[in-house]
């Protein structure tokens, strides 16, 4: 998996857009259904907060909104918390490096979006689901992105096809085509339910998808 540390942390905002076709407009369709759900004093958990994109967004959103933005990676972090600071929202934002299972926040809604295709299917994405369901509080929503397995033989070559119409590069769509095979764990349908059933999550909703990425809410 990439490490989100260096340069990978710096160049992270003017290259994922050119990775995963969509990626605005699932970040603007996670935070719509948050502000049809949430109240004024919610409290949401962003887990694999990045560089901060979600928090920004949703305080922007609602004034009132607190947030923990929580990842694994202290460079992402390090941005986050300096466009938190620029925009003034620092205050409303607990941040935590480490993993999930440390904190101890009860959230209103959580957000896991292209995460948890990093993480491998031998306990540890079960650990995290695990570690999510006891960080929200009863009957709030997981709203989780991922990469999932391909559903057509064709589909990763059509993902390429739209990343380098997004203006990926030729020497960064054959870089692209390799970690799409080599960095990810990505679940079909039937897994992901299956973990998030045995995770005591309900049954998952599609909301979003762009090719091999789907966004469920759960
Ligand atoms: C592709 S970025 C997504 C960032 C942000 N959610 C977004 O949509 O732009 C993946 C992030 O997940 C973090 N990450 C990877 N494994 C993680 C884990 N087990 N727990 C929390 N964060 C993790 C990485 O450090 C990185 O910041």
């Amino acid at each position: 998996m990439p490490t989100f540390t260096g340069e990978q942390a710096t160049q992270y905002d003017s290259r994922i857009t050119r990775l995963v076709p969509g990626y605005e407009l699932l970040h603007q369709l996670t935070n719509a259904q948050l502000k049809a759900t949430l109240s004024d004093n919610a409290h949401i958990l962003v887990v694999g907060a990045g560089t901060g994109k979600e928090v920004l967004a949703l305080a922007a959103l609602n004034p009132t909104w607190q947030f923990t933005a929580q990842d694994t990676s202290a460079d992402m972090l390090a941005i986050a918390k300096q466009q938190f600071d620029e925009q003034g929202i620092a205050s409303r934002v607990n941040i935590h490096n480490g993993p999930v299972n440390k904190l101890s926040v009860k959230a209103d809604a959580v957000l896991c979006l292209l995460v948890m295709h990093f993480v491998q299917d031998n306990g540890d994405k079960k650990e995290l689901l695990k570690a999510i369901k006891g960080s929200l509080k009863k009957d709030a929503n997981l709203y989780i992105a991922d990469l999932m397995r391909p559903e057509t033989s064709f589909e990763r070559e059509a993902q390429l096809t739209t990343c380098a119409q997004l203006g990926l590069t030729e020497t960064g769509k054959t870089q692209t085509g390799h970690d799409l095979e080599n960095e990810f764990y990505p679940l079909d349908r039937m897994r992901f339910s299956e973990l998030l059933n045995e995770c005591k999550f309900g049954i998952p909703k599609l909301y979003f998808k762009a090719l091999g990425f789907s966004g469920y809410v759960v």
